[in-house]
């Protein structure tokens, strides 16, 4: 029996992993649940998996779940120590599934404990690669990849001999504007940029892929998790979101990993490695679907790609800050502050003003976040007087 702690359990990976979870109750159980200020599914989930502690890291939200868990004997805490105190606990899995940077010291204090981590936050690896990979090693924790893009390399990338990768290709469906003209992106709606045609994921990863900033982020991340060169790694537009992504050999062989869009997939994965789980969602059916189209990125309409390859050739403290501005910019965004293309906009100005300087421990990090965060929200108030 494997046990679980889920940070972020109540939002989209929370509940997918839930799902992966009560399918092999056998296998695995969740001994730790931690979210920011969803109480009522929270406790809903801590007593349904008969959790050992339930975390909401909103202090003021303590009164409220402690009285929806009293009588279940489930522990309850709040804030964001506790959060760490969750990842600290003994568990063999932490599956990383906060959104944002606020992920990134309960997934270090994961990695310190030699856990195994499944990484679905984002910012951890865009923001603080080098810490994260090297805290890794030194305390023999595993980093296995929740994101579907990097979970298809991890499984078709030779590790053992990684001279004979010639070039790693990650795919991206090209969101919801991805035949939209720039006038028509101007005026986008957030409920447009969320609705995304392939997956269901939550706002802000969604606003991500509308921006394609997604991509130019999982450009990083894939750069932190697999040992190749910034020229080593593509971006390709492949709509039906069937080829996850994929490795070309140099012998001109390439090998992607295939399926349906569902996290449920890699998730189950990253729970099982190097095993696999049965999972009863609807499988791949070429015949059904008839062709897979592919098509190079629109460089024109989604700078963000490009401005996260040039925040990996600058390194240090910039792909944080542009990690940082750019959940700053969705979330004015979201709450129709600023319009769909002064996103990428903000993200621009943001790193163009921040010093750039090398980052060696987790409070540089912290710096940095705090700084591009401060920044971003000037740019935006600036904008709009
Ligand atoms: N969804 C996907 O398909 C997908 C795919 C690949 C990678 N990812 C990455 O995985 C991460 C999670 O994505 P998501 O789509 O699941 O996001 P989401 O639906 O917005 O859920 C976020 C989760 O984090 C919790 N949370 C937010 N701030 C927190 C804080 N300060 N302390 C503790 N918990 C906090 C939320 O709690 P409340 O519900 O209480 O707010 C919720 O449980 C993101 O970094 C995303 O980029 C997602």
């Amino acid at each position: 029996m494997q046990t679980i702690t889920i940070l972020g359990s109540t939002g989209s990976i929370g509940k997918n992993t839930i799902k992966v979870i009560e399918a092999h109750s056998d296998k695995f159980k969740a001994v730790a649940l931690v979210a920011k200020s969803n109480t009522e599914l929270l406790a809903k989930q801590a007593i349904a998996l008969n959790a050992e502690f339930a975390v909401v890291s909103d202090k003021s939200l303590y009164n409220e779940l402690k009285t929806k868990l009293s009588g279940s004997g489930v522990r309850v805490e709040a804030g964001d120590d506790a959060v760490i105190e969750a990842a600290k606990m003994q568990s063999d899995v932490v599956m990383s599934a906060i959104v944002g940077s606020s992920g990134l010291a309960p997934t270090m204090a994961a990695l310190q404990r030699g856990s195994r981590v499944a990484l679905a936050n984002k910012e951890c690896l865009v923001c603080a690669g080098n810490i994260m990979t090297d805290a890794a090693k030194k305390h023999g924790a595993t980093i296995i990849p929740v994101d579907s893009e990097h979970s298809a390399i991890f499984q078709v990338f030779d590790f053992k001999n990684p001279e004979n990768v010639e070039k790693i290709i990650l795919t991206a469906s090209g969101g919801p504007f991805r035949n939209m003209g720039i006038e028509q992106m101007r005026h986008a709606t957030p409920a447009q940029a969320v609705a995304h045609p392939n997956w269901s994921m939550g706002a802000k990863i969604s606003v991500d892929s509308a921006t394609m900033m997604n991509k130019g982020l999982e450009v990083i991340e894939a750069f932190h998790l697999f040992p190749v060169a910034h020229s080593q790694i593509e971006v390709v537009v492949h709509p039906e979101s069937v080829v996850h992504s994929l490795v070309e050999y140099i012998d001109g062989s390439v090998l992607a990993q295939l399926g349906t869009p569902d996290m449920c997939t890699p998730i189950a994965l990253a729970l099982a490695w190097p095993g696999r789980l049965a999972l009863s969602h609807t499988k791949l059916n070429l015949a059904q679907i008839g062709q897979l189209t592919f098509k190079p990125v629109s460089k024109d309409r989604f700078p963000a790609v490009d401005l996260c390859y040039a925040a990996l050739a600058k390194g240090g403290n910039i792909p944080a800050a542009l990690s940082t501005a750019n959940e700053v910019a969705v979330s004015a965004f979201l709450s129709g502050k600023i319009g769909f293309l002064d996103i990428v906009c903000v993200v621009e100005k943001t790193i163009a003003q921040i010093g750039h300087y090398e980052m060696t421990s987790i409070d540089n990090v912290i710096e940095t976040i705090q700084d591009a965060k401060k920044i971003a929200a000037d740019i935006i108030l600036n904008s709009a007087s």
